[in-house]
C-alpha cells in the first residue's frame, strides 16, 4: 500500500504542535506568501484575505510604497534605539501623527512603541502622570491587550482566565451595545453611579474607549456617546483616551474612527496597520499632556524601530490621501449592502453592523458555534475570516482596503456560502 505523503501544511502544523506553546491559538492555515488581499498557503492554495493579519494590513499585504521604504531603510541601518541615537524616521512618524491629529491645530507629540498593548499601558502611565490620579475607567466588551495592566482593562475571560490578580484601580462600566439593549443613557448612568460608588472622579486619570470595539464584537459606539463621555471627562478633569489600535488607520474610512464623532480625545493610541505589517504602535497627545512625563519615563529598546517607522511614513501618507478614503467609503457601502442582503436570507444573523468598511454580523445565539463553523467553512472554501465578540458569536471583516472588486466579490460569495454551510440560513 502506498504511503500517504504529508502535505506541507501537515508537516508545518505537526512541528507547530511539537514546538509552539498551546496558549497561542492557531488555525490550520500555513502561509507561504501574501499580496494585496490574497494569501497563498504552503501547498499553493490561494485564499481571499478578509483578516488582513488581524487588522494590520489596511493598505494591503506588500503595500509597494511601504516595501520600497523598508528596503531602503534596511540598507541604511536596522536598529539604533532612539535613546542611543536619534533617527529621522521616528521623528517623521511623530510629525505625521501630529498632522493627522483628529482635532484643532496645536502642538501634538508622540511616543512610539512595539505593540498596541504597550501603547495602551503607556497611555495610562501618561494619563496618571498628567493628572496625578491613579484610576482608569474601561468598558464592557473592551479589548486593550494581553499584558497584565491591559488584561485588567480587557473585558473577556477568554483572555484573562488564570492570569490574575490584576493591577488595581481599573474600573469597568457598561458600554452602549444597542443590539443587546444597552443604550448611551445606560452607560452614562453607570459612570455616574461609579463616581458615587467605587471611584470618585477626582481619583480617575482617564477613560479608555474604542470607538468601534474590535475584539469585543465590532460594537459601534452610538453617535452621541463619545461626545457625552468627553463632556463628562472635561467636567471632572479626566483624560479621554481613544484606543484606535483596531478601528484606526483608515479602517472605518477616515484615518481615525473618532473623526466620525467630532470628538477630540486627550490621548490617541494607534497600532496594527500603522506599520504596514511591521510592529509599531504609538501614543499621541498635546504637548501639555505628553510632556507631563519627565525624560526617561517613556521609551524602550525597540520602540519606534527605524524600518517600521519608514513603512509607517508610507502608510500614513496613503491613509491621508482622499483616494484611499474614497475607496474605503465605497468598500464600506458595498460590503454592507451585501451583508444586509445575506442577512435577509440568513435568519440566524441578528444584526449587521459596523462603521465604514469595519463590518460584522452578529448571530442571534450567544454561542461561538456558528461563527466558528463559518470561519472553518470559509477556510475550506478559500477565504481567511475571523470571528470576535465576548461570546465569540460575531464574524468580522478586516479586509485590506486595497482589495480589487473581483477579489471582494469572490470573498463575499464565499462568505455567504460559508454562512449557509454553518447553518445561518436555517429558520430561526
Ligand atoms: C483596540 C485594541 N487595543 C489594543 C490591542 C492590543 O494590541 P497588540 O495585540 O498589538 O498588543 C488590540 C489588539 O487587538 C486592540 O484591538
Amino acid at each position: 500500500m502506498a504511503i500517504q505523503e504529508k502535505t506541507e501544511t501537515e508537516r508545518v502544523l505537526a512541528a507547530r504542535e511539537r514546538y509552539v506553546a498551546r496558549g497561542v491559538a492557531t488555525v490550520p492555515l500555513v502561509v507561504a506568501r501574501a499580496e494585496g488581499a490574497r494569501v497563498w498557503d504552503v501547498d499553493g492554495r490561494s485564499y481571499v484575505d478578509f483578516a488582513g493579519g488581524l487588522g494590520c494590513q489596511n493598505t494591503g499585504h506588500g503595500f509597494p510604497p511601504a516595501l520600497a521604504a523598508i528596503h531602503e531603510q534596511a540598507d541604511r541601518y536596522l536598529h539604533q534605539c532612539f535613546m542611543v541615537g536619534v533617527y529621522e524616521p521616528y521623528v517623521e512618524v511623530c510629525r505625521r501623527l501630529a498632522e493627522l491629529w483628529p482635532g484643532g491645530e496645536g502642538d501634538y507629540r508622540s511616543l512610539l512603541v512595539n505593540s498596541g498593548a504597550e501603547a495602551v499601558e503607556n497611555a495610562v502611565k501618561i494619563a496618571r502622570a498628567a493628572t496625578g490620579r491613579p484610576a482608569a475607567v474601561v468598558f464592557d466588551q473592551a479589548f486593550h491587550g494581553r499584558t497584565l495592566l491591559t488584561l485588567a482593562m480587557t473585558g473577556n475571560v477568554k483572555y484573562k482566565h488564570g492570569f490574575g490578580p490584576y493591577p488595581p484601580a481599573v474600573h469597568r462600566v457598561p458600554a452602549p451595545y444597542p443590539y443587546r439593549g444597552v443604550t448611551s443613557d445606560d452607560a452614562i448612568a453607570a459612570l455616574e453611579r461609579l463616581f458615587h460608588g467605587d471611584a470618585p472622579p477626582d481619583e480617575i486619570a482617564c477613560v479608555v474607549l474604542e470607538p468601534v470595539q474590535g475584539e469585543g464584537g465590532f460594537v459601534v459606539m452610538p453617535s452621541d456617546f463619545p461626545p457625552r463621555l468627553k463632556e463628562l471627562c472635561e467636567r471632572h478633569g479626566i483624560l479621554y483616551v481613544d484606543d484606535e489600535v483596531q478601528s484606526g488607520c483608515g479602517r472605518t474610512g477616515p484615518v481615525w474612527a473618532i473623526e466620525h464623532y467630532g470628538v477630540e480625545p486627550d490621548l490617541l493610541v494607534s497600532g496594527k496597520s500603522i506599520g504596514g505589517g511591521l510592529p509599531l504602535a504609538g501614543v499621541t497627545g498635546s504637548a501639555e499632556v505628553m510632556d507631563a512625563v519627565a525624560p526617561g519615563g517613556l521609551g524602550g529598546t525597540f520602540g519606534g524601530n527605524p524600518v517600521a517607522c519608514a513603512a509607517a511614513c508610507a502608510v500614513l501618507d496613503e491613509l491621508a490621501s482622499p483616494a484611499f478614503r474614497a475607496r474605503a467609503d465605497e468598500l464600506g457601502r458595498r460590503i454592507r449592502a451585501r451583508l444586509d442582503e445575506i442577512a435577509g436570507r440568513c435568519p440566524r444573523i441578528g444584526e449587521v453592523r459596523g462603521l465604514g468598511p469595519m463590518l460584522a454580523v452578529e448571530f442571534l445565539e450567544q454561542s461561538a458555534d456558528m461563527a466558528r463553523a463559518t470561519t472553518a467553512a470559509a477556510r475550506e472554501r478559500g477565504l481567511v475570516l475571523l470571528s470576535c465578540g465576548t461570546y465569540g458569536n460575531v464574524v468580522r471583516i478586516l479586509v485590506p482596503l486595497t482589495i480589487s472588486d473581483a477579489d471582494l466579490e469572490e470573498g463575499l460569495g464565499i462568505l455567504e456560502e460559508s454562512l449557509v454551510d454553518a447553518g445561518a440560513a436555517a429558520p430561526d
